[in-house]
This record gives structure tokens, C-alpha cells and sequence, in this order.
């Protein structure tokens, strides 16, 4: 752990889970000592995300994420460990104590974006060289200005295999700096090093706290691929990031433009819409769109206009509605991207579209509704199906009447029959729901696995008892005076792990702070831990109960270690008799 425990312990007693949560998600107060409200990691209807104020910890029943204060911001705000601390010390008010130099990856990251600061000054400085002329003619025919290319930091990689190698090693910088950074290749016959970009215009991606992190390459018209992207690195994360954020985040539109490509982009900022942002390559990440709903509750997704870019738009509306985030979605008739349109009709016109267009339930009724040929009854009854669809994953009844009418309309039908069917439809869907938790229940064994595959329980049986050792030392921690075993007699690497961490931290005396305990856990782990303590665990004869647990696991160990053991089994076998004989005068 880099950071003192008696540092994290402060900062989540600073740092209340209710008020942490509750600046991202509406809680309300039902019956119980829990709040309750929509969870943000998951797209429903119906709340099923749990705040424990007592606990200080939150769980989904419906996804299973859970944990502490940190872990929720590592989760939401799409941060690692360290930075969901800084995150929270700074809304807290509190000073992170001076970390150590175990974190060997700072030395390394701080380096490579050194590197790549220097290498977006090269590329930027190529441009006003002989070897920049065809990168510099593709900005003219682009129309590209040079203040625009300026703010953007753009330049170009020559078309050379080794020019940037050559001036990054005069600057210090070895192979295997350049070589983690991406920015050059090993040669297939071994040794040889080539630079990773080459005649490309080169777009450097630069993240909300402005440091180069990575790198787009365009080529210089057409081919393939046209665009070639740093590969991921210690520092870059393609589906994390997104390019020209650094620039839109400061905008004053209020909104978010989500573009498909980086020309796009920079035709969007340039005809003064400075709130454009696109991927980096990858269709759109739940992290991107979390990314995103940080700056925004407002988006605009304006892809392309050709199948692949209505699909992904299909897509990108999905993962917005998750996010809370609310979408609209441009048509551009007789263009094929923004940066088209705006050539075309100018930024006025672009202005307008944006003004006028359609929310996600409009955009998906008309695309729906182009699939069908309307003038025959098939073609009618084919889109009514599919707008119900639609309608009925809509959360908001006044959205499903409002759409509902006018898929009604473009159909040729009663209001009244579309209202029904996606009325039926729902019904269908909780029916479904509620059969799928039934049979849940109906097969513990199952439903006790960990949803994370990598957790998931060899021996379910004393899975089961390992678990409610967890449930019960939590509840009470002196109960550890009846667990005679060490983390090796658990069947799960992860319940034994836990068993060690609660049995260190309850040595003390002092009650174990679950929030505390989570916080240590990755994500996966801190999830299953709120979800086994779910449990129910009766407090009646908590001392029996465990020692209960502890036979089974034993048991279950020994079995397992087979039948070399036997010999050790039946040996337990009398000494348990014995001592029982003995304790009942036999
Ligand atoms: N793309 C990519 N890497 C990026 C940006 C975009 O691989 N950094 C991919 C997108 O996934 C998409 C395509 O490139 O499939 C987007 O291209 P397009 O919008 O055509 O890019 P532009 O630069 O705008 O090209 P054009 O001038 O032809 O419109
Ligand atoms: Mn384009």
C-alpha cells in the first residue's frame, strides 16, 4: 500500500459515502437504514443501488458492483487507486501524505510523457520544414488554417524510417523509451528499429490535464489504414481517452459534440463549435461516455452518415443512457461527415442542425422507421414492432406516450394500439425478470458464484463456509478466538486472502472498518465482498455457527487433499471423538 492506513482511514471518515454518492446519484430514503436510487454502472428502471450510511459502503443488486468511497470513484470517475485518493483528499480538504518511491511507475510515466511532449514538438517543428511540404499542402486542401493546426499541436511524421528515432536518441531518450512510448517498432528480423509513424499528419492526444499521452496519424489522402493510433501505454488508454477533450472541456456551449474522426474535429472547433470530441479508433467505452458525462449532461453525436456510422451511433446511445447523459443525434442530409456539411452549407447552417436535431427516441424512430418500405402492411406492422421495442426500454412514461403517438402516426394506427403493445412488452420483460431470479434462487450453488470469472469458487460447498466465516467476523471480531485456520485451509484464494486481512486488521481489538478493508480490494473483489455480505448470517449462536463453518471447510480440505490423507482424517475424526467422549464423561 502506498498510503499509511491511518491516512485512508481519515480520508473515508472525511469523506461520507452518502454525500460521495450522492453527488452522482439521486438517494432516497425508503424504509430501512439504506439509501436507494438508480445505479450509475448499469442501465435500470428500478432503483437497486444501495447506500449503507452505517456500513459506509454501497452495492448494486442488480450488477453487483459495490465497495467503499474510493472504490465508487475509481469506478465512476474512471481512476486508479492513487488518483481516486488524490480525487478524494482533495474534495476532502485533506493532504496526501508524501508517497514513497514504491510507485516505480511515476519515474516511468513522468518519462515517457516527457518523450512524448518532445515528439509532438518535432512533428509540429517538421511542418515548417522541406520534409512537412505534403503534410503542409493536405492542411491547404483540407482547409486547415494555420492557427487552427497551431492550437491543435498538429504537425507530421516525415516519410522516413527513422527520423524521429534519430532526433529523439540526440535527445537522450533510448530505445526502450521509445519503444514502451510506441513510437517505434522492432524490425520482424529482430534488431532493427523503425519509426511507428511515418508520412502521416500527425494529431497528439492530450488529456484534460494537458499532457501528450499518445499520438493519431492521418495519412496524407487516401489509403489504408487512415488512421494509425499509438498502441496502448503506460500512459494512453485509447478507450479512456478521447481526442481534443483538453480543448472541449473548456468550451462554453454546454454541450458535447461526439465526432467519428479527428479531421472532423478540428473542421468542428475551427468553424467555432469547440466542444467537438471524438474516439480514438475504438467504437465508444462506457469510460468514454463517464469520461464525457463529467463536462456534459448534454450530447451531440454527429457520425457519419453511412451505415457503419448509424450503427454506431445505435450503439453510442445504449451507453449514454446508462450514463444519465441526455443524446441527440445530427442528420446531415447530403453530407457525409460534419466537416462535410460544413464545407457545404457552412457553420450557420451547421449551427442550425445542431438546434434542430433530433433526441435519441426521434433519431431511433426514423431510423427504424427507413428500414420499412411504410406503404404496405408488412413493412408497417415490421417498424410498429420495432419502435415497441424501442418505446418500451424508454424509462420515462411521458418519453414512451409522446413517441409512442408519433410512431403511431408514421404507422398509420391508434395511439391507443402502439400504448398497448409496449405496454405488453414491459409486462413481458419484468415476467422474464422475475422467472430469471427465481430460478436464481432456486439454485444457491449457482447463485453463489462471483459474476467476475476470475473469482469464481472450486469447492462451493465450502465457498459457502468460507463465506460466512467473512460474514461472521465482520459482524464480530472476536469470533476470530473460534477460527482455528489459516488462509491455506480456504478453498478460495480470495475468501482466504480476506480471512488473512480481517483476521490482521481485528488483532487490534478495534471493530474492522469494512469501507477500509474494500478500499484495498481491486474492484472485482471489493464487488463480491458487499455481495457475500448480503448474506443473511443469523447473530443467534454466532460462536456455534462458526465453528460450524470451520468443520465444514476442514472437512471439505480434506476431502480434497484425498485419500493419502485418510489417514489424517480419521486421526481428526477420534481426537474430535475423544475430546467429545471425554467432555460428556463417556
Ligand atoms: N478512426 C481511427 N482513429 C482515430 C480516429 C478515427 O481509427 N484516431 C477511425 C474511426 O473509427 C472511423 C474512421 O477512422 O472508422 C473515421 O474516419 P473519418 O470520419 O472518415 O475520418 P476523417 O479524418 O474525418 O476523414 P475524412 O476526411 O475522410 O472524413
Ligand atoms: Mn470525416
Amino acid at each position: 500500500m502506498p498510503f499509511p492506513e491511518s491516512f485512508l482511514d481519515e480520508l473515508l471518515a472525511r469523506s461520507d459515502i452518502v454525500d460521495v454518492v450522492g453527488s452522482y446519484v439521486q438517494l432516497t430514503k425508503k424504509s430501512g437504514a439504506n439509501l436507494f436510487g438508480l445505479c450509475p454502472f448499469h442501465s435500470e428502471k428500478t432503483p437497486s443501488f444501495s447506500v449503507s450510511p452505517e456500513k459506509q459502503i454501497y452495492h448494486c443488486f442488480g450488477c453487483g458492483k459495490g465497495g467503499s468511497a474510493i472504490n465508487f470513484i475509481m469506478e465512476i470517475e474512471n481512476l486508479n487507486f492513487p488518483d481516486a485518493v488524490h480525487f478524494l483528499a482533495k474534495r476532502a480538504g485533506l493532504t496526501v501524505p508524501e508517497e514513497d518511491g514504491r510507485d516505480q511507475n511515476r519515474g516511468k510515466r513522468t518519462r515517457m510523457l516527457e518523450l512524448n511532449r518532445a515528439a509532438a514538438r518535432f512533428f509540429y517543428e517538421c511542418l515548417s520544414k522541406p520534409e512537412g511540404e505534403r503534410a503542409v499542402a493536405y492542411m491547404r486542401e483540407r482547409g486547415i488554417a494555420a492557427a487552427t493546426a497551431k492550437r491543435f499541436g498538429l504537425g507530421c511524421a516525415p516519410d522516413s524510417w527513422n527520423a524521429l528515432t534519430d532526433a529523439m536518441t540526440r535527445a537522450g531518450y533510448s530505445a526502450s523509451d521509445l519503444l514502451d512510448a510506441g513510437l517505434v517498432k522492432r524490425g520482424k528480423s529482430g534488431r532493427g528499429l523503425y519509426d511507428t509513424f511515418r508520412n502521416r499528419l500527425m494529431f497528439p492526444v492530450i488529456d484534460v490535464r494537458g499532457s501528450v499521452i499518445g499520438f493519431s496519424g492521418r495519412i496524407l489522402g487516401d489509403g489504408e489504414p487512415k488512421y494509425l493510433n499509438s498502441p496502448d501505454t503506460l500512459v494512453f488508454t485509447k478507450g479512456r481517452n478521447l481526442f481534443a477533450l483538453n480543448l472541449a472541456k473548456k468550451s462554453k456551449q454546454g454541450i458535447l459534440i461526439l465526432a467519428e474522426g479527428n479531421i472532423d474535429v478540428v473542421s468542428l472547433h475551427q468553424a467555432g463549435f469547440d466542444c467537438a470530441v471524438a474516439s480514438l479508433g475504438t467504437s465508444l467505452t462506457d469510460e468514454q461516455a463517464r469520461l464525457m458525462a463529467r463536462y456534459t449532461k448534454n450530447v451531440v453525436l454527429a457520425y457519419d452518415s453511412d451505415t457503419a456510422g448509424v450503427k454506431a451511433a445505435r450503439r453510442a446511445i445504449d451507453i449514454f443512457d446508462k450514463t444519465g447523459v441526455a443524446v441527440k443525434v445530427l442528420r446531415m442530409e447530403g453530407a457525409k461527415d460534419p466537416d462535410e456539411y460544413i464545407k457545404k452549407r457552412g457553420a450557420d447552417a451547421f449551427r442550425v442542425l445542431l438546434e434542430k436535431s433530433e433526441n435519441d427516441a426521434e433519431y431511433l424512430l426514423l431510423t427504424a422507421r427507413s428500414k420499412y418500405d411504410m406503404e404496405t402492411d408488412e413493412g408497417r406492422l415490421g417498424f410498429l414492432a420495432e419502435a415497441a421495442e424501442l418505446l418500451a426500454a424508454k424509462n420515462s412514461p411521458v418519453e414512451r406516450e409522446v413517441y409512442g403517438a408519433r410512431a403511431a402516426d408514421y404507422a398509420g394506427v391508434s395511439a391507443e394500439a402502439v400504448k398497448n403493445e409496449v405496454q405488453r412488452l414491459i409486462k413481458k420483460k419484468a415476467f422474464a425478470d422475475k422467472k430469471r431470479k427465481e430460478r436464481e434462487e432456486a439454485h444457491p450453488s449457482r447463485a453463489l458464484q462471483p459474476s467476475d470469472k476470475s473469482l469464481r469458487y472450486e469447492n462451493a460447498v465450502s465457498a459457502a463456509a468460507e463465506e460466512g466465516v467473512i460474514r461472521l467476523l465482520v459482524m464480530d471480531p472476536s469470533l476470530l478466538n473460534e477460527a482455528d485456520i489459516t488462509e491455506e485451509d480456504f478453498s478460495s484464494p480470495f475468501l482466504g486472502r480476506l480471512f488473512s486481512m480481517l483476521a490482521e486488521k481485528s488483532r487490534g481489538g478495534a471493530p474492522v472498518s469494512l469501507a477500509l478493508l474494500a478500499s484495498e480490494l481491486p474492484p472485482q473483489e471489493a464487488s463480491q465482498l458487499t455481495v457475500l455480505l448480503r448474506r443473511p448470517e443469523s447473530p443467534g449462536n454466532a460462536r456455534q455457527a462458526m465453528r460450524d463453518y470451520i468443520e465444514k471447510i476442514k472437512t471439505e480440505r480434506l476431502k480434497k487433499s484425498g485419500a493419502a490423507d485418510l489417514a489424517e482424517v480419521s486421526r481428526r475424526y477420534r481426537e474430535k471423538k475423544g475430546l467429545e467422549d471425554a467432555r460428556y464423561g463417556k
